[in-house]
C-alpha cells in the first residue's frame, strides 16, 4: 500500500526566524504522526536552520528547486549536493511557477531530476495543465507531454524514489480546488502512463500527490480517492493550525 506524503511548499515566504518558529510548531504538533510522510520545503535561506530543528524527527526537509550541475560558475544557483548538505531529503522539481516565471521546460526538469536522483535526493516532479489548456480539452495531452518528457531515461529503480505531483495551474493559489473526481481522473491517467512507461507493479508503487488549494476542509475528500497519495500544499502550509490539522485528518485515513 502506498504511504501518503504531505509536503508543504512554502514558496518565497518566511524569514529564518519565522521559519524556525513554524518548524518548531509543526514538530511539536505532529510528533506522534507515523502513518504518513511529512515534508516541509522552506526557502533556501532557511533550510539549514530548519534542518537543525527537524533533524531526528518525523518531519523531512525539502528544497523547492535545484540546478543540475554539481558546482562551478553558475551565479545564483544551488546544486543537489548543496541541498543534501543543508539537510534536505526531498526536492521539488518543475513547479508550474518555475515553468511560468523562469522558463523551465520538460528538458530542464529532466536534467534536474537526474541530478537529484544521482545525488540521493527524493524528487517531487510537478505536472499540470493551465486553465486554457483544460478549457481546450488538452489536459491529457499536456499531462502526457509533461510525464513522458520529464521522466525520459529514468530507470525503474529511480522512478520508485520519485513522487509525481499533479498540480493543475488553475487550482494553485486560487481557492478553486479540483474536485476529488477531477483530480482522480488525472491521477488515474498518470498511473496509466506510468504503467506503459514501466510496468503495472512499478506504477502501482509510485506516489502521486495532488496540489492546488488543498485545505483542511477538502483534504479528506481528495485523499479518499484511490489514486491520490498525498498533497503538495502552498498557502495552507504556511500556518501551523491549517497544516497540522490537515495532516492529522490525513493520518486517520490510512
Ligand atoms: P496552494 O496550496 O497555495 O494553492 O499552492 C499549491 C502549490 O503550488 C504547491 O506547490
Amino acid at each position: 500500500m502506498r504511504r501518503f506524503i504531505i509536503a508543504g511548499n512554502w514558496k518565497m515566504n518566511k524569514t529564518i526566524v519565522d521559519a524556525i518558529e513554524l518548524a518548531n510548531g509543526i514538530k511539536r504538533e505532529l510528533y506522534d504522526i507515523e502513518s504518513l510522510d511529512i515534508v516541509i520545503c522552506t526557502p533556501f535561506t532557511a533550510l539549514s536552520e530548519v534542518g537543525e530543528v527537524v533533524v531526528d524527527s518525523n518531519i523531512d526537509l525539502g528544497g523547492q528547486d535545484l540546478f543540475w550541475e554539481e558546482k562551478g560558475a553558475y551565479t545564483g544557483e544551488i546544486s543537489a549536493g548543496m541541498l543534501k548538505d543543508a539537510g534536505c531529503k526531498y526536492v521539488i522539481i518543475g513547479h508550474s511557477e518555475r515553468r511560468k516565471h523562469f522558463a523551465e521546460t520538460n528538458e530542464t526538469v529532466n536534467k534536474k531530476l537526474k541530478s537529484a536522483l544521482k545525488t540521493g535526493l527524493l524528487p517531487i516532479v510537478c505536472v499540470g495543465e493551465r486553465l486554457e489548456e483544460r478549457e481546450a480539452k488538452k489536459t491529457f495531452d499536456v499531462i502526457k507531454d509533461h510525464v513522458e518528457n520529464s521522466l525520459k531515461g529514468i530507470s525503474k529503480e529511480d522512478i520508485l524514489k520519485t513522487t509525481i505531483a499533479y498540480e493543475p495551474v488553475w487550482a494553485i493559489g486560487t481557492g478553486k480546488t479540483a474536485t476529488p473526481e477531477q483530480a482522480e481522473e488525472v491521477h488515474a491517467f498518470i498511473r496509466g502512463l506510468l504503467t506503459k512507461l514501466y510496468d503495472e507493479a512499478t506504477a502501482s508503487a509510485i506516489r502521486i500527490q495532488y496540489g492546488g488549494s488543498v485545505t483542511p476542509d477538502n483534504v479528506e475528500g481528495l485523499l479518499g480517492k484511490e489514486n491520490i497519495d498525498g498533497a503538495l500544499v502552498g498557502g495552507a502550509s504556511l500556518k501551523l493550525d491549517s497544516f497540522s490539522s490537515m495532516i492529522k485528518k490525513a493520518s486517520k485515513l490510512k
